[in-house]
């Protein structure tokens, strides 16, 4: 696996999570992606970079475009220094939201790429992981 080119994408307000899902729209392009693929990805980024925003107090969006023969793929973690998640089971259930939200942007997230990794502890911030191949 070698990373062709990567960055860091600051996540802070509104317009940054604009931003967020352009720059994926972008990156997606760059690597071949199928339009479908591409879409799932950019929802997935809007959930992603507003539960940053909204939950996390903001944070960073790092990029990845990865090469590993035959495929290419976008990788994307977001990162905040945040309060973290207790319960990553509850996070994780269709519908379930601490705030006003539907409670479908982890789980929608998910289902919408290929990795999905969620790594978070109390007080210790939260850093999503998300990979769509090629
Ligand atoms: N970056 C984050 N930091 C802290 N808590 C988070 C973060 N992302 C998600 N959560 C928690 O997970 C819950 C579920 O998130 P999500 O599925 O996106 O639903 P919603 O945004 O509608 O609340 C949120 O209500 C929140 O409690
Ligand atoms: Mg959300």
């Amino acid at each position: 696996m070698t990373v062709r080119s990567s960055g860091t994408h600051p996540i802070h307000i509104e317009q940054d999570v604009v931003l967020a899902r352009q720059l994926a729209r972008k990156l997606a392009t760059e690597c071949g992606m199928r339009l479908i693929d591409l879409t799932k990805l950019v929802t997935a980024v809007s959930e992603l970079a507003r539960n940053t925003m909204v939950y996390g107090g903001g944070g960073d969006m790092d990029w990845q475009i990865i090469d590993e023969n035959p495929r290419t793929g976008l990788r994307l973690t977001f990162r905040d220094e945040g309060p973290g998640i207790p319960d990553v089971k509850l996070a994780m259930t269709d519908g379930w939201t601490s705030g006003s939200g539907l409670g479908l942007g982890l789980t929608g997230a998910k289902r919408l790429v290929d990795d999905f990794e969620l790594d978070t502890a109390p007080g210790k911030g939260t850093r999503v992981t998300i990979t769509r191949w090629t």
